[in-house]
């Protein structure tokens, strides 16, 4: 049996540049893996493939995005042994964090692993990003990086890495990335900055820079941004209200991972993250759920 942990990422900068003829958009983002994850128990059976889960409202059957990665590996690789996978969920469903993209990659890594694949890295990059735009940045060692085209062109920040501390909150609501981004084309752009408490976007440049040096929190503070953030708060309001609570219990700067609802805080140190996870459990919404993480450097 093979364990394995599937972690989270945040968006520091996401940058949507526009609409592609596919339908996608053509994106500029700074992805952070961070400590919360997933984990994934593989297991070789001579036939057929079972997923199990402990958290009963996600589905199990053929739309699951680990059995879409296990039916892809066993297609290209004309593979017939099986495999049974359990998948202990603790990143929050559908909440902006990449959880659903981390186990896809983590279940290409595995199922290669007990399988004995020896599939080249730009192999299975490749099968990665045909099962969604943000899983191969989870197959990357680094933790962090710049993803473009649809966010699965990368390239990973050389070291040194520093590690950020944050505190991640997400509302008890679930948004659709497709009508997020579909929202986000039908606001004409001056309503799409009226409601964003930074300027939208962020820069890649300030942020990168910060990161390079130290890191220096105020550029950190200055170069984070979402542009999809403005339709996620116009869809679910109370991302504004975490924002503010986050930066009342100390946070240095906050923005919305991905096309939300998961709010990050950005602290100084782990003491500042729990100080304002902290207040957060005491003037939130005892439903949401909050976490302090942490950059993460290697993949266990
Ligand atoms: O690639 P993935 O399947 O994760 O994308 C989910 C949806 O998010 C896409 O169907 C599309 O509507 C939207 N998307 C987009 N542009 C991107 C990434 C995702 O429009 N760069």
């Amino acid at each position: 049996m093979l364990r394995l942990l599937a972690p989270a990422k945040v968006n520091l900068v996401l940058r949507v540049l526009g609409k592609r003829p596919d339908g996608y958009h053509e994106l500029e983002t700074l992805f952070e893996r961070i400590d919360l994850a997933d984990e994934l128990t593989f297991s070789p059976q001579p036939s057929g493939l079972t997923l199990t889960c402990d958290n009963s409202s996600l589905s199990c059957g053929e739309d699951n995005l680990i059995l879409k990665a296990a039916r892809l590996l066993q297609n290209t690789f004309h593979m017939h042994q099986g495999a049974s996978i359990h998948l202990m969920k603790r990143i929050p469903i559908a909440a902006g964090l990449g959880g659903g993209s981390s186990d896809a990659a983590t279940a290409l890594m595995g199922l290669s692993q007990i399988w004995n694949l020896r599939v080249p890295a730009e192999r299975l990059v490749a099968l990665a990003a045909q099962l969604g735009s943000d899983v191969p940045f989870f197959l990357l060692p680094q933790p962090f990086a710049i993803g473009t085209g649809r966010g699965e062109r990368l390239e990973p920040l050389p070291e040194p890495h520093p590690t950020l501390w944050h505190v991640v909150v997400t509302p008890k609501v679930t948004l659709s990335t497709p009508e997020v981004y579909a929202g986000f084309d039908a606001q004409k752009s001056a309503e799409r900055s009226r409601m964003g408490l930074t300027a939208a976007g962020g820069s890649i440049t300030i942020t990168t820079h910060a990161l390079r040096n130290g890191p220096d929190m105020s550029g950190l503070a200055k170069g984070l941004g979402n542009d999809l953030e403005p339709e996620a708060i116009r869809r679910c309001p109370v991302i504004h209200d975490i924002r503010i609570l986050l930066r009342k219990g100390g946070c240095i700067a906050t923005s919305t991972s991905g096309s939300g609802p998961s709010v990050f805080g950005l602290c100084h140190d782990a003491a500042a993250a729990h100080a304002a996870a902290s207040s957060i459990r005491t003037h939130g919404k005892p439903e949401w759920f909050v976490a302090v993480t942490k950059t993460n450097h290697a993949i266990i």
